[in-house]
């Protein structure tokens, strides 16, 4: 699948105010819990948001979350609802769908999973039964908890069966993919992971799924912002069910979403509400119309190119200071690295970097027992630091993961960076 360049380049929007919302109010009747929220506007401002998942939103969206619509009652679905009153709920539902279906090219989207798990948990109540047999990457190479995992309801509830990638290359195991199909006969094959930094073979899971006769579920929470800007190939054209989240790249709410053709539509709906869950929260949706509308502009294309060639930058830099970079670099925002060759594994990394002010995970690697680091440049991108910025981030990684040079330098060249580049602009 092609992967589109955008040709005009416009500029990441700096136009972000330093506090999102009017902390006026709530200064005066909760001082203390306004200086918990006043202290994470400044960690998050002063650190280096290097955490895969995460990214800052736009004001508008904040201003969306923060709408009356958090008050709105609206059990059901636009123009079948349970509760009086809905005419403007029902307005914003629709607008977020014709967003969603508009941007990936998806003939029905359900906006209203509360997460990406609650997306997850409705896809496998629209298409199995308990006990049936599901294919999803192993937990100990990406998977996500809800692939199978003996402490959530999938591992409790369904049959999973773990693929792996290959040790030397971290790339999936296509044979090993198609073989275990072949075996095991799944219900469903679940494509998607919390770590992998390439771009999955859509039409490869596609043909291994239709010969084994299974359903194929995209589970796209990570790659969907770049999916939306044109810089990941879309898995809309091969999946039957997609799940995704609406945050991270994709710089929305904290919330879910589920893509599919016409025929899944009603199973889909039915699976998120009254199945899985009760009244969608109207403010999350009509925040997800916002970013919607948003990744459908030419800006939001730059900015999902600029996350990946961010990746790239900061990857090869990581190389250069010694790290091992699983896949050899990465497709996508997300990279994993072995700091062993540093002489620390990853969560001692992960401890010296938060010292250092560089917030991250640690993660599984593809081989051994050990774990890695996994971090992702959406956040600093929409922050708009450049390539240059992710070299100089590269030497910080360095320096505080050997513990080398004085740790109060360290801090002060990471503030100077955020400084440079704040997340929101007074
Ligand atoms: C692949 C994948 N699936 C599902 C989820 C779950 O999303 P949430 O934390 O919103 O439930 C995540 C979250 O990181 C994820 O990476």
């Amino acid at each position: 699948m092609p992967v589109t360049t955008p040709a005009a380049p416009a500029p990441v929007s700096r136009s972000r105010p330093a506090l999102p919302q009017d902390f006026g109010a709530l200064l005066r009747q909760d001082p203390e819990i306004a200086d918990v929220l006043l202290g994470e506007a400044n960690r998050q401002a002063g650190t280096l948001q290097l955490i895969a998942a995460e990214n800052f939103t736009s004001p508008a969206v904040l201003a969306a979350l923060g709408s009356p619509l958090a008050n709105k009652y609206a059990e059901g679905y636009p123009g079948a609802r349970h509760h009086g009153g809905c005419e403007q709920a029902d307005a914003a539902e629709r607008i977020a769908i014709q967003r969603a279906t508009a941007l990936f090219g998806a003939e029905h989207a359900n906006v209203q999973p509360h997460s990406g798990s609650s997306a997850v948990l409705a896809a496998y109540a629209a298409l199995l039964r308990p006990g049936d047999t599901v294919l999803a990457m192993g937990l100990p190479y990406g998977g996500h908890l809800t692939h199978g995992s003996p402490a959530n309801f999938s591992g409790r509830w369904f049959e999973f069966v773990g693929y792996g990638v290959d040790p030397d290359s971290g790339l999936i195991d296509y044979a090993q993919l198609r073989a275990l199909a072949r075996a095991r006969r799944p219900k469903a094959i679940v494509c998607g992971s919390i770590a992998y930094p390439r771009h999955p073979d859509y039409e490869l899971f596609r043909e291994i799924a239709d010969e084994v006769g299974a359903y194929l579920i995209v589970d796209a929470a990570h790659p969907m912002g770049l999916i939306a800007g044109g810089a990941a190939p879309s898995p809309v054209p091969y999946a039957d069910v997609v799940c995704a989240t609406t945050h991270k790249v994709l710089r929305g709410p904290r919330g879910g979403m589920i893509l599919c053709g016409p025929e899944l539509a009603e199973r889909i709906d039915r699976a998120v509400f009254p199945f899985t869950q009760g009244g969608a929260q109207m403010h999350t949706v009509a925040a997800k119309a916002v970013a919607f509308g948003e990744a459908a502009t030419p800006a939001f294309a730059l900015y999902a190119h600029q996350v990946v060639a961010h990746a790239r930058a900061l990857a090869r830099g990581l190389e250069a200071e010694g790290f091992d970079v699983t896949t050899d670099g990465t497709d996508t925002h997300l990279i994993v690295a072995d700091p062993a060759p540093l002489g620390v594994d990853g969560r001692t990394a992960r401890e010296r970097l938060a010292a250092a002010g560089m917030v991250l995970d640690t993660c599984a690697l593809p081989y051994g027992d050990a774990r890695g680091i996994r971090l992702g440049t959406a956040a600093v991108t929409t922050q708009g630091m450049g390539e240059a910025d992710m070299a100089r981030i590269a030497v910080l990684f360095g320096a505080a993961v050997r513990e080398a040079g004085d740790a109060g330098r360290l801090l002060a060249d990471v503030r100077e960076l955020t400084e440079r580049n704040p997340p929101y602009q007074g």
